[in-house]
């Protein structure tokens, strides 16, 4: 799999939001959540924040302001435990200012981080009251209850129930505060166990939301103004369920079914495996106009040897070929993917491979990382473990390959008239930012339209952090 899902800052990060219906201001109890890693972690934290605002909770924008800090981790991060660990030290000390002065400050740790050290964070770091795993968080306002009782809570099993069945609907208002385009979770978990990652043992197997459930979420969100839904999952082209008809449904047909839809006029989805995707699913690519031609598809590395050590279970002659099938479908779809330099045992020779895989594709994006180690893994155990500075200058020449690619995928749009979807308003007053079908940030004059509006664009030049465009009348 995917992978997890990681994505440019612009869409990670929780907003704080307007809090429930008891208004912002007096007693009410208030959180901040901090938010690390993948979109699914930016959802999970946007679905426990709707169940603290039931509780009573609202979202405040800085630890200082809070009686509450939630940190959702991520453990594919690099020395994550211990990033958390040292985060935990300064909220330690937070706290003795405030018990010193009378007050208090609630600490819960959830996420991947938390469901791989469980007790352990409690007892390295007292000042948690809550450890809670990703599959839990349904149990999130009654491990508070327990731990303001004083007990220290750790809930990191991953019980049988689906923990958004207990997650009630998110409220039509906190919706709408957070935009026109939203996430939906609809798998988790994989079962894929690529030697170097922690996802099967973080978010364990891999378990699909039932079609109802997620149709039912995509009409709530189309109702509150949610134009663009990008369903989410650790592997979620192996999402599969019943259909409506009674056949087995995989994400095609599902996405065929949420693109009809009343208000739902853009589908995307992330991150998907290259083993999953099947005939159906590059149909949806050919067939549906909703379903935006971008697809993330991680190859990793583009050496048989390395791929068999990495356990992916494909070659890169199987990768190309799928490629092209999809462009066949498809033909301006624009890929993205993840690759690891400097896994272990990676010769000059296989890192070539992959420089060959990526001049061969074409990238529009993609996201790049050295190896690193995580604990438990069978890679962490391999021999050939790669030096740094191997890795470094590797990853220093993949990277120029790809921003070369990004580079000149962005010159061959101007001149181009795209669909516009306008997200929020752009660092400048007076200017809009909207994502192209190609998922680039694009830059319009505020006069273009109403944030939530599709607007028809010609991109002009191509700028630092997006393209420029201008409306066609
Ligand atoms: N070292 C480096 N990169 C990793 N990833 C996952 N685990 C590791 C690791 N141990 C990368 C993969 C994955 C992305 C989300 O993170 O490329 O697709
Ligand atoms: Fe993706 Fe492989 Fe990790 Fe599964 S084990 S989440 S397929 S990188």
């Amino acid at each position: 799999m995917t992978q997890a899902i990681l994505t440019p800052a612009a869409r990670t990060g929780t907003k704080p939001e307007t809090g429930p219906d008891t208004g912002a201001g007096g007693n009410a109890r208030k959180v901040f959540v901090k938010t690390y890693g993948c979109q699914m972690n930016v959802y999970d934290s946007e679905r426990m924040g709707d169940a603290l605002s039931r509780d009573g909770y609202v979202t405040v924008d800085s630890v200082e302001a809070a009686d509450l800090v939630l940190i959702n981790t991520c453990h594919i991060r690099e020395k994550a435990a211990e990033k958390v660990y040292s985060q935990l030290g300064r909220l330690a000390k937070l706290k003795r200012q405030r018990n010193a002065e009378g007050g208090d400050l609630m600490v819960a740790v959830a996420g991947c981080v938390a469901q791989a050290e469980g007790r352990e964070i409690i007892r390295r770091a007292p000042v948690v009251d809550v450890v809670i795993g990703p599959q839990t968080y349904h149990r999130l306002p009654e491990a508070l209850a327990r731990a303001r009782n004083g007990e220290a809570v750790v809930e990191t099993d991953f019980p049988a129930e689906d923990k958004f069945d207990g997650l009630s609907a998110t409220p039509e208002k906190a919706i709408r505060a957070r935009g026109v385009a939203a996430f939906l979770t609809v798998q988790e978990g994989c079962d894929k166990f690529c030697t170097f990652c922690v996802v099967p043992y973080t978010r364990g197997a891999e378990v699909s939301r039932p079609v109802g459930r997620i149709l039912e979420e995509a009409e709530r969100l189309a109702q509150a103004g949610v134009r663009e839904i990008t369903l989410l999952g650790q592997n979620v082209n192996a999402w599969h369920g019943k259909g409506a008809d009674g056949r087995e449904w995989g994400l095609g047909e599902l996405i065929r079914r949420v693109a009809t839809i009343d208000g739902i006029d853009r589908i995307r989805y992330t991150t998907s495996h290259p083993r999953d995707m099947d005939e159906a699913l590059i149909e949806a690519h050919r067939d549906l106009p909703e379903l935006m031609p971008y697809l993330h598809l991680p190859v990793q590395s583009g050496s048989d040897r390395i791929l068999k050590s990495m356990n992916r279970r494909h070659t890169a002659e199987d990768y190309l070929r799928l490629v092209e099938k999809i462009r066949l479908a498809r033909p301006d779809i624009a890929l993205s993917g993840d690759f690891i330099v400097g896994f272990p045992g990676e010769t000059d020779a296989d890192f070539e491979d992959t420089m060959r895989l990526i001049a061969e594709v074409n990238y529009a994006a993609a996201f790049t990382f050295k190896y690193s180690i995580r604990p438990g893994t069978p890679g962490a155990d391999m021999e050939g473990q790669v030096n740094e500075a191997v890795k470094t200058e590797r990853l220093a020449r993949l990277q120029d390959l790809i921003s070369q690619q990004t580079r000149s995928f962005g010159r061959e749009c101007v001149g181009k008239v795209v669909d516009l979807l306008l997200e929020k308003p752009g660092r400048n007053t007076g200017q809009l930012i909207g994502r192209s079908p190609w998922l680039q940030p694009v830059i319009v004059d505020a006069m273009a339209g109403e944030i939530g509006d599709i607007v028809r664009v010609r991109i002009t030049q191509p700028g630092t952090s997006g393209l420029f465009a201008e409306v066609v009348e």
